[in-house]
């Protein structure tokens, strides 16, 4: 059995790697760590990079299609891990999930139309409705005892009047695995209100040991008829640079809408390497997938073992799934301008900004991204740990 070496570092930067390349435009200055971005520093595994060698031993790179292998491999991942029971008529392959969802509002609303989301939210699901002249609706998220949860009171009262939901499954920022019976009650109110429930699962197999993703169309029929399933391999296997993703959709009716949609856009050919690759980790990814999520979760160990012992005052909420991780610094008296700032010209650590989440309500929050070798993490947190407590 290979063992995956998760500790290699790898130069990234001179990649036109957008985590590291685009920082001096950013920020004018070279020496920064970037923790932003949610890709991941590790190789991409070697059976993807050979599959994709070997297609291009055939030199032409015309147009192409998903064969009948790639649709295999994904139906099969998505029975064996999420007891999808999707036939291939039921998936449609897309380009990327952020155009994924653009496509689904100029599909299936109207500008002016009510756009619910839960915040603090990964930014598209706010972008995309303001930019496309619809109406955002956000239900603020409770966060007790470092998780996230659903005020669903509030939820019921914003969800009245909305077309459409864009839930984020497992939830980005801090990857909150959601449970049967709340995916179950949100299908419940988005039923009963007539809410469309995007449920962007982009994040799924990054399910951390001890956790469970359940997706969103399996809790109840009402949710089956009502929902387009996003998934994706990109953020699994470390090729979000391919974009390869994959709509499935239960519901006949608005299967035909949609898909019909996405035909018309002319994306359904995709791109030779995102099939090859997408295939390529769907049948052979199982234990680089195994031993890559064993690692992130002993980095998110590490976090939680740092943020004890050396910056008890941070609120972090830990990833369930994914390697990311949402820290509040409220408690250490800085302004978010200050924390900003000295995040980045002292500790030398590029962050997500939580404003880009939701709004000023997110002010002192930050995103942190965990998926890099060990070494790089703690040397990060060392550096955090000496700008917070300095002063
Ligand atoms: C919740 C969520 N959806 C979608 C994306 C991006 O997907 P894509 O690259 O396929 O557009 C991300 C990337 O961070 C994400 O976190």
């Amino acid at each position: 059995m290979t063992h995956y070496n998760f500790d290699e570092t790898i130069e990234r930067k001179g990649s036109d790697c957008f985590k590291w390349d685009a920082l001096p435009a950013m920020y004018g200055r070279e020496d920064l760590t970037p923790m932003w971005v949610a890709d991941m520093d590790f190789r991409s595994p070697d059976f993807v990079m050979d599959a994709i060698r070997k297609r291009c031993e055939h030199e032409v790179l015309g147009y192409t299609m998903p064969s009948e292998d790639y649709w295999q491999a994904a139906t099969t991942w998505l029975q064996k891990h999420y007891n999808i029971q999707a036939a291939k008529e039921e998936l449609h392959f897309i380009p990327g999930i952020v155009a994924g969802i653009a496509y689904t509002l100029l599909c299936l609303t109207e500008p002016g139309d009510k756009v619910l989301v839960t915040t603090p939210v990964y930014p598209p699901f706010l972008n995309l409705p303001k930019e496309s002249r619809r109406t955002l609706v956000c239900s603020p998220l409770r966060i007790t005892d470092g998780h996230f949860a659903i005020d669903f009171d509030d939820l019921e009262r914003k969800a009245e009047g909305c077309k459409l939901f864009i839930l984020s499954n497992p939830h980005n920022p801090a990857g909150t695995v959601w449970g049967k019976e709340v995916l179950q009650k949100i299908a419940d109110i988005c039923e009963r209100k007539g809410l469309l429930v995007i449920s962007d699962e982009i994040h799924a197999d990054l399910t951390l040991p001890g956790h469970h993703h359940v997706s969103y169309s399996t809790v109840s029929e009402a949710a089956a008829r009502h929902s387009l399933t996003f998934m994706a391999p990109s953020k699994t296997f470390n090729i979000a640079g391919l974009g390869s993703s994959v709509c499935y959709i239960a519901n006949p009716d608005l299967r035909k809408r949609f898909f019909g949609w996405l035909d018309a856009l002319g994306v359904a050919g995709g791109n030779i390497f995102a099939f090859t690759a997408a295939e390529a980790a769907f049948k052979q990814g199982e234990e680089w997938l195994r031993q890559m999520l064993d690692y992130l979760n002993d980095n998110v160990q590490t976090l939680d073992a740092f943020l004890r012992a050396k910056m008890p005052k941070v609120k972090a909420v830990l990833p369930e799934a994914s390697y990311l991780a949402w820290l509040d610094f409220g408690a250490y008296g800085l302004t978010h301008k200050e924390l900003a700032d000295r995040l980045i010209n002292e500790a030398k650590v590029v962050l997500n900004d939580g404003t880009a989440f939701g709004g000023v309500a997110y002010q002192r929050c930050f995103r942190m991204n965990l998926g890099c070798p060990k070494a790089t993490l703690l040397d990060a947190l060392e550096r955090i740990e000496q700008m917070i407590n300095k002063q």
